[in-house]
């Protein structure tokens, strides 16, 4: 079963002077315990179809299916917030916040209870294998791969099944790629989440169980 079905997916952004078809007819399901891989060059797409599954806008034409449903049917402010967690090449953790309350700010969102919360940073620093005593630190005390394992708890938090990453190695020295990306994939295998990555590292999607190209806005068989 699909957790995630795209169906002839087409999105353009129109400016005053111009028109970039940046997704044409792109159709695909997505199932969970997997890893994707995502490649192709820079401007085929990828980012545009990622921020779509992630719910940050409407496709143009065709449809995106959250277990079946229609993201046009969705509350796509509740979509975001508790069926797509997404991870970013620059990590964008909160600057002045302590990584605890980093991973607890989607639970505050939720209206998770601070105590509940607090309680989770503990397992989920370990899920990604950073030391508990890392909770009361600052991002800005940590190394690019702490960070970017910040930033999965943080994404972890928020309890969805899909997790979406644009580029997450893209900031990391390869040692570190490789252990975010077994990570991803053990998330996938272990937990069964859906993880879905772009990436243009051909090591890290070697990785994947699943590799797909896009070309000029186009899905590649
Ligand atoms: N905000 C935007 N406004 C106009 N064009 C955009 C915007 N974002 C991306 N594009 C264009 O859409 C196409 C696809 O971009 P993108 O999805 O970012 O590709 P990728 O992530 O594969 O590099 C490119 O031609 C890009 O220039
Ligand atoms: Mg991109």
């Amino acid at each position: 079963m699909a957790i995630l079905e795209l169906e002839q997916v087409t999105y353009s952004y129109r400016t005053r002077y111009q028109q970039v078809d940046a997704l044409k007819d792109v159709s695909y399901a997505f199932e969970p315990g997997k890893l994707y891989a995502l490649v192709g060059k820079s401007g085929s797409g990828k980012s545009t179809l990622l921020s779509l599954m992630a719910g940050l806008d409407l496709p143009q034409q065709g449809r995106i299916l959250y277990e079946g449903k229609s993201t046009k049917e969705l509350n796509l402010t509740h979509y975001r917030r508790e069926k797509a967690a997404v991870i970013y090449q620059s990590f964008r953790l909160f600057p002045l916040l302590t990584v605890a309350e980093n991973i607890t700010y989607p639970m505050e969102l939720r209206k998770v209870s601070a105590k509940t919360a607090r309680k989770r940073v503990g397992e989920l620093l370990e899920k990604v294998n950073l030391p508990a005593s890392m909770a009361n630190r600052f991002p800005g005390m940590l190394s690019g791969g702490e960070q970017q394992r910040v930033a999965v708890a943080r994404a972890l938090s928020m309890e969805t099944k899909l997790l979406l990453a644009d580029e997450p190695t893209g900031n990391l020295d390869s040692e570190n790629s490789l252990h975010i990306v077994s990570l991803l994939r053990d998330l996938a295998h272990q937990d069964g989440y859906c993880v879905i990555v772009v990436t243009h590292d051909m090591e890290i999607a070697a990785l994947a169980d699943e590799v797909l190209t896009m070309r000029d806005g186009r899905l590649q068989e």
